[in-house]
Formats: structure tokens, sequence, C-alpha cells
């Protein structure tokens, strides 16, 4: 077994991914780290308060964890479903009754949403407990509040989707209330300041239409599928690559 390893490492193919063997120096330890695409999102040193279980309590990266098995469970979601009323709701139920482990694949994509909600504001208690909000981390502490915004977007726009009682009628009390925003909403105040009708407020912009219908659920599916987990990915690079530039995980000064 010993040899075959060996063989494999000295194989033109390993070393042209790995360009440097794990002879325990500093110095390779660290190329090690900056020549591989996957370490390279580590940093080279970290502090050892930084990666003590209790300073962190990983919840950052639970949060990251639990994101990507929605994404995951998510594509799986896709396949089987449809964004159109005469299908969605059908959809589901077929799911759930009819797939092959369809039940556990909602459940894990819908209990991992709940969870990532909840971890995002632990993480964000953690943060503020452990001082780590202040200069030079007050960019990513905004940043931060960008990706608390979109996961629970993620949450409201993922409740739409399965057409049934719960959904529709959640979908219309939030949305009566974006037509109550001030300024915005064609039943807020002042709404007259900007010509705000119910043909062009916030409700209508959130619904294309006045009402929830099929115009909704594409809508609330795009959002869902595409728009919103891009840019929470997007923003998740930002916030990783400025905690190294911010000089690693928070500590004492
Ligand atoms: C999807 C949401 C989020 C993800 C995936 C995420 C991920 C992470 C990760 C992996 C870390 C490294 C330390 C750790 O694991 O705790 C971190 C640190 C940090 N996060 Fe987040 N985070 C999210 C939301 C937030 C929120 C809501 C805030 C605050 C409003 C925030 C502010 C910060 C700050 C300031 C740091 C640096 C902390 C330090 O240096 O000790 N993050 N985040």
């Amino acid at each position: 077994m010993k040899e075959l390893f060996k063989k494999i490492k000295a194989s033109q193919l390993w070393r042209s991914m790995f360009r440097h063997g794990y002879e325990d120096s500093f110095r390779n330890r660290a190329l090690q780290i900056t020549t591989n695409v996957a370490l390279h999102l580590h940093p080279v040193t970290t502090s050892l308060l930084g990666s003590r279980i209790r300073h962190t309590f990983c919840l950052g990266g639970i949060a990251l964890f639990l994101f990507i098995v929605e994404c995951i469970t998510g594509i799986l979601l896709m396949f089987y479903y449809r964004p159109v009323i005469e299908f969605a709701y059908l959809d589901m139920k077929l799911l759930q009754y009819d797939v092959h482990y369809g039940m556990i694949l909602r459940n894990i994509h819908r209990w991992a949403a709940h969870a990532m909600v909840v971890v995002v504001m632990f993480h964000m208690l953690r943060v503020f407990l452990t001082g780590s909000y202040k200069p030079p981390r007050e960019f990513n502490w905004v940043i931060g509040v960008g990706l608390l915004v979109l996961t629970l977007l993620l949450s409201f726009t993922g409740y739409l989707l399965p057409w049934d009682q719960l959904a529709f009628w959640a979908i219309t009390v939030a949305s009566n209330m974006a037509a109550a925003t001030p300024f915005l909403g064609c039943e807020g105040p002042f709404r007259e300041l900007f010509g705000i009708t119910q043909y062009n407020d916030m409700k209508f912009l959130l619904l294309g239409d006045s009402e929830v219908g099929a115009n909704a659920l594409l809508r609330f599916y795009v959002l869902h599928c595409a728009a919103l987990p891009l840019v929470a990915a997007v923003l998740m690079a930002v916030h990783f690559w400025r905690i190294r530039k911010d000089g690693g995980i928070s500590r004492p000064l």
C-alpha cells in the first residue's frame, strides 16, 4: 500500500495538481496552502485563540455548511418542481409521496433553512459579544448584515413555493405589509409624494401583480433559486476574504 501511495505521489498527474510535498517545515507548510486552490481559502497561519472552538463556536462555518446543504438539496428539488400554479402544489406532493427519498430531501431543505436563520443570528451575537465588529472589522460587519438580510429573504421567498394554503396566505399578509410601507406602499403614509398607486408600489414590485398569483410564484422562484443565492455567494466570498485581510479571527489587543 505504501508503495502504491509513493507511486501515485510521484506521478506527473499528482505533481501537476499538488506542487509541494509535505516535508514538515514552515516554508513547505505555507507553500502547501498557497499553491492549492481549496486550501488557499484558509490563511497560512491562525492565532491560537482564533482556532479555539469556544471563541467562535464555528458558527460562521456552520452557517456556510448549511448554505451549501441548501444549495445541494435545492438543486435536487428543482428537478421535480415546476413554478406554475397548475403544478407547484402537486409537484411537492408527488415529491413527498412518490419519489424515493423525496420526503427526506424536502425536509432536509426545510430544516437546514430554519437552522441557518438561527445559526446566523447566533453568529452575529458571538461577533457582537467578542467585540469583533470594531475596527478594522466594521466593513465586514456591514457585509454580515447584508448576509443576514439575504438569509431572511431566502427563507421568505422559499415560503411561497409549495403553493399551499400556508404559503399563499403568509405571502398575502407579508405583501400587504409591503403595501403599507411609508413613501413606497400604496396604502402607506406619504405615498402621494412619489405618486405611488397600487400599480407601481412595493407590493406590485414584489408580486408582479396587485395580488398573489402566477407572476408572484415565478418572481419568488427566480429570486429563491438564482438571484438571491448568487448574491449571497458573492457576499460570502467577500466576507471570508475580509476576515483574512483584517488579520484573521479577532483576538484581544
Ligand atoms: C450567511 C451568513 C454568514 C456566514 C456564512 C458567515 C461566515 C463567517 C465565518 C466562517 C466567519 C469566521 C469565524 C466563525 O466561524 O465564526 C465569520 C466571521 C465574521 N462574521 Fe460572519 N457569516 C455570516 C453572517 C454574518 C453576520 C450576520 C454578521 C454580523 C452582522 C457577521 C459578521 C462577521 C464578522 C465581523 C466576522 C469576523 C469575526 C472575527 O474576526 O472574530 N457575519 N463569518
